[in-house]
């Protein structure tokens, strides 16, 4: 397995709409859990392939204070929800920052996991927002897009200026 680099905001590529994944191959599958080992060593809760500048619909979640739930969605739709939730959310490709967004707080998703298999989940709290945030990320958008814009440009400056202390 090898450890996949993470774009940060605001790299454009952060914004590109993921495109289907028509063959759940050796290829997605190996993804999948470079994906995982990746989000586990940041460490973080959920990672989307747009975050690691693969441009399909995938993403791994793992909610568990153990590493021991991982859970691989492919092709994730949601096909219902209710009821509102509103977290502080982080960002892999947003270090050091968390800004409270409102969300679903309970969501039916179907995916297909990484051996190929259609699926259904229904998560609520925590796993719900999570799978939404990732489920963002393939549509090019992020938490900081559902924050004022004067708190989005300051982030936005902030991690410019670390980056550029960091190179
Ligand atoms: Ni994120």
């Amino acid at each position: 397995m090898a450890l996949l680099n993470i774009l940060e905001f605001p790299d454009p590529r952060l914004r590109t709409v993921a495109e289907p994944v028509k063959d759940v191959n050796g290829k997605i599958a190996m993804l999948a859990d470079n994906m995982l080992e990746t989000m586990y060593a940041a460490p973080g809760i959920g990672l989307a392939a747009s975050q690691v500048n693969m441009h399909l619909r995938l993403l791994v979640v793992d909610i568990s204070e153990d590493n021991s739930s991982p859970l691989v969605l492919i092709n994730p739709e949601i096909i219902a929800r209710e009821g509102e939730i509103e977290t502080n959310e982080g960002c892999l490709s947003i270090p050091g920052y968390f800004e409270p967004v409102y969300r679903s707080e309970k969501i039916e998703v179907t995916a297909i996991d990484r051996e190929g298999n259609p699926f259904t989940l229904t998560a609520d709290d925590l796993l719900s927002v999570c799978i939404q945030h990732e489920m963002d990320h393939l549509e090019g958008k992020l938490f900081v897009d559902y924050i004022s814009d004067t708190k989005r440009q300051m982030i936005r400056k902030k991690l410019l200026k670390q980056r550029k202390h960091r190179e």
